[in-house]
């Protein structure tokens, strides 16, 4: 039992999948498809806890700086993942959204991507947002550019610019800020994570690494988070 005010929307840096395999003497490949096995239980915890949003880093756009074996092993596992996982997140009536340019990624994961958001995207459950070829910096020049062309086009002024309107053309328009930001593996950075959404979240850095991140691991998180002061620049009384 978690005592307190759940957070509305997690986000997590899953992180540690080389290290795990390093670790286990193992292939960095079966580092990540370990992590997916964790990624499944936090998933369908977070369900069960009715969070109204969970986003997950899977792939930053500058995680293709990667040795292209790795690259095409992460792709693969992507592929994989949304073939086989898609009929139980739908059945567990969660809404997937993809962070990120889908259209920068091979063809046979941009469809499975379009598809999976297509699918699932009038479902009422968990809304889980998957960052792939996402970065930060990114969804905020494409913001920016969008507004600019607004401009142009006369259909806002750039008099009428401000932190919502911004906030509007981000992947996570609908939705509310961050909460709750857990990096798993004791780094504690962003990597270019939700750089706009995490202005006022609470960061969670346990030093498991992410395929060991277990139910528990995660009530824990959640606890942490809930005992916190969250004062958004105020005073509690
Ligand atoms: C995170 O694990 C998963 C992805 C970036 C896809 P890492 O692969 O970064 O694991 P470490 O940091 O090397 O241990
Ligand atoms: C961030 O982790 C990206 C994902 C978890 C998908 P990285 O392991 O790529 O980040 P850095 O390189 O340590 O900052
Ligand atoms: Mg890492």
């Amino acid at each position: 039992m978690i005592e307190g005010t759940l957070p509305r929307h997690v986000a997590i840096i899953m992180d540690g999948n080389g290290r795990w395999a390093k670790k286990h003497t193992l292939q960095v490949a079966l580092g990540h498809r370990k992590g997916v096995e964790a990624l499944r239980a936090i998933i369908r915890e977070s369900s069960d806890l009715k969070i109204e949003a969970l986003s997950i880093y899977a792939f930053s756009t500058e995680n293709w700086n990667r040795e292209k074996q790795e690259v095409e092993a992460l792709m693969a596992l992507l592929l994989e993942y949304f073939t086989s996982e898609i009929d139980e997140l739908d059945q567990e009536n969660v809404c997937i959204r993809i962070l990120g340019d889908k259209d920068g990624l091979p063809p046979p994961q941009r469809e499975a991507l379009y598809k999976a958001e297509e699918r699932t995207g009038k479902n009422t459950g968990l809304k889980l947002n998957i960052a792939i070829n996402y970065g930060g910096r990114a969804e905020l020049a494409r913001a920016a550019r969008e507004l600019a062309q607004m401009a142009l086009r006369g259909e806002i002024s750039p008099d009428e610019i401000d932190e919502k309107k911004m906030a509007q053309m981000l992947y996570t328009h609908d939705l509310p800020d961050v909460d709750l930001l857990i990096r798993t593996s004791g780094e504690m950075r962003l990597s270019n994570f939700l750089l706009y959404q995490c202005a006022y979240a609470e960061f969670v850095f346990p030093t498991v690494l992410w395929p060991d991140f277990d139910i528990n691991a995660y009530h824990a998180a959640l606890s942490a988070f809930t005992s916190r002061d969250r004062r958004f620049g105020g005073r509690n009384k």
